[in-house]
């Protein structure tokens, strides 16, 4: 989604700029610009496309000046074009604007302003907060609350940065929704939508809430709650952003880079929270709410994309492991439902990023319900891990390919530790444990054996994927079809093995592979039987499989073979042969891997 930098100090802006959006490429954008306020006033710069040839424009323009604002978009409203770039500003070039977020009142804002007389140039819902600005200033000749005015008329999310030629030496930010905060350098403010484009310029951070405004000048700075205009006092936290882990390491890309981590993530995750010597599994983030969750009769698991299918594997593991029925529902769908929820379910919310605006909605839709909620988040201190009750974070490190990968792998084993720490007389406790402790070597020899690059090569040629799997193997199904459309933009589509029969099977032919998860589970006979049938139809079969001899590697075309693991652990071998394969295959297209078209990697709106 979009990114936004700023900054003002004793240094030139726009190096800090053009390097932090260059941090936040990752996240995925279409367009960028700056703003720098300069002696002459400001000078605004876009260029469609990557920062690089924004880069090369500001080289040759070189906007000099200690304060500025830059963006990457991520288109919402209006097409691609630098007239859609950020920054905007309102029709006379007085305030400067990047907006991350939505303006869901934009068109009657728009339509007003027009009534008044300004000139819009650009098709975006941000541009009207540019031009609010300037209308409201003209009425109360002050900026500071022309900017307070302002954002009490906006309905909607946004995180923006504003500046402002009728008061040079200001910078000023606000959120609602979208994720904005303040770092704090040596002689030196900035402003950033994600902590990682602070990462080389600041340690020291204060994360703004919902309804924050913060006036920033060389001296210091202020927030103030919008609504009260009171001051808000909070300490800034020291924020360690792991910086080592933001290079490519020898990899092509990140997505094969997070890939090979898989392993190395179950690691992290389960350092010192499982010991399967003693068998113990500690999570100190649910002792918290240890009693709550003595009361618990229902799990309801809200999150979005590959969190859902996570969460799809934890229903299975809730159920099997800890006897406790649950729900699993896309965020999306939630928060516009009017389901009744009693005080003893348990809300879990799953996100890597925590700043998904529909899983945050979701969670805000139940805030005052007494209803507990948990949280199984990857990026610690993100929203999501701020409004939920307790939670147990993912450990996964930062994940900056867009398709998510090894944060499905951490969730997964998150999940797993929940359901055991939730039951620990489980018939399946030492099993897991144990399973759990080898698995990390496990998958570091599947990677090594390298059989799944030639497999995918022999299948990039398909334009339809059938993805099957039953039990724990259908939220594989599910997660291996998205990933494939998500990054190779073949279709596929994900099912339970037994629904083929029921209408997809008509799609089966010479031209319609199916990649099956075909991993021992007790109810082998029945993935056997959706086999053949599709082999009956002349349909290829690529098949993961943890044993070779079986009835289901006889009919299979090509074979994935995985270790062997309990049932209840096989998503993280299948899930990391699915991402393998997708990736695979996306490399022999030539696709984009890391920032396929279209999408982006944090969803911070509706
Ligand atoms: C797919 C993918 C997305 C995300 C989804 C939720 O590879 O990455 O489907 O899983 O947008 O994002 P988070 O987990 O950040 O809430």
């Amino acid at each position: 989604m979009c990114g936004i930098v700023a900054s003002l100090g004793s240094r030139p802006a726009s190096p800090f700029i053009i390097q932090g959006l260059k941090a936040l490429e990752y996240r995925g954008y279409d367009s960028a610009g700056l703003a720098v306020m300069g002696a002459k006033g400001v000078k605004c710069i876009k260029a469609v496309g990557q920062v690089s040839r924004l880069e090369r424009k500001v080289k040759f323009k070189r906007p000099a000046g200690k304060l500025g604002i830059g963006h990457t978009r991520w288109a919402t409203h209006g097409r691609v074009l630098v007239k859609n770039a950020h920054p905007h500003c309102d029709d006379k070039g007085q305030f400067f604007v990047v907006h991350n977020g939505i303006i869901e009142n934009f068109a009657i804002l728009k339509e007003f302003l027009i009534k008044k007389g300004h000139k819009f140039s650009s098709d975006t819902d941000s541009e009207v907060v540019a031009q609010l600005l300037a209308y409201n200033f003209k009425q109360v000749g002050d900026v500071r609350q022309a900017i307070f005015l302002t954002l009490r008329s906006l309905k909607g999310a946004y995180a923006l940065a504003i500046i402002s030629e009728k008061e040079p030496g200001k910078l000023w930010g606000a959120k609602l929704s979208g994720p904005l905060v303040l770092g704090i350098g040596e002689q030196q403010f900035y402003l950033a939508s994600d902590p990682m484009a602070l990462a080389n310029f600041s340690r020291r951070m204060i994360v703004l809430e919902d309804n924050e405004v913060v006036e920033i000048t060389t001296e210091g700075y202020t927030i103030s709650n919008l609504e009260s205009e009171k001051t808000v006092k909070r300490p800034a936290a020291l924020v360690d952003l792991a910086d080592k882990e933001a290079g490519l390491g020898g990899y092509s890309d990140y997505m094969s880079k997070e890939i090979a981590e898989s392993p190395r993530v179950v690691e992290d995750v389960t350092r010192g929270r499982l010991n399967s010597e003693t068998g113990i599994v500690k999570l100190g983030g649910l002792d918290t709410v240890a009693s709550q969750l003595e009361h618990i009769d229902r799990i309801l698991i809200i999150a979005c994309g590959t969190s859902y299918f996570a969460g799809m594997v934890g229903e299975y593991l809730f159920e099997e492991i800890s006897q406790i029925p649950v729900e699993v529902q896309l965020a999306s769908e939630f928060r516009y439902r009017n389901e009744p929820l009693s005080r003893s379910t348990a809300v879990i919310v799953i996100s890597q990023s925590g700043e998904t605006a529909d899983t945050i909605a979701a969670l805000q839709k139940i805030s005052d319900s007494g209803i507990l909620k948990l949280g199984v988040v990857n990026v610690v201190g993100s929203t999501l891990s701020r409004l939920t009750d307790a939670g147990v974070y993912c450990q996964a490190g930062l994940e900056k390919s867009v398709a998510s990968t090894k944060s499905f792998i951490a969730q997964v084993t998150v999940l797993v530790m929940m359901a055991l720490y939730l039951n620990n007389h489980s018939p399946l406790y030492n099993e897991l444990l144990r399973g759990l402790t080898d698995l990390p070597e496990q998958m570091r020899g599947f990677l090594k054996s390298n059989s799944v690059a030639k497999i995918a090569k022999k299948y990039a040629k398909y334009n339809n994927f059938l993805f099957l799997g039953r039990r724990y193997a259908y939220p594989v199904a599910l997660e291996g079809a998205l990933k494939l459309k998500e990054i190779s933009y073949i279709h596929a589509e994900g099912l339970a093995g037994g629904e083929i029969k029921h209408g997809s099977l008509a799609l089966v032919d010479k031209n319609c592979p199916c990649f099956a998860t075909a991993l021992s589970n007790g109810i082998d006979d029945k993935t056997v039987n959706s086999l053949a049938e599709i082999k009956a139809r002349k349909g290829k079969i690529v098949a993961v499989v943890d044993d070779p001899k079986s009835e289901a590697a006889k009919l299979t075309d090509d074979l994935i073979v995985v270790p062997k693991v309990p049932e209840a652990l096989q998503p993280l071998v299948a899930g990391l042969a699915c991402h393998l394969f997708a990736y695979h295959v996306a490399k022999t297209l030539k696709r984009p891997i890391d920032k396929p078209r279209n999408l982006a990697k944090s969803v911070t709106v509706e």
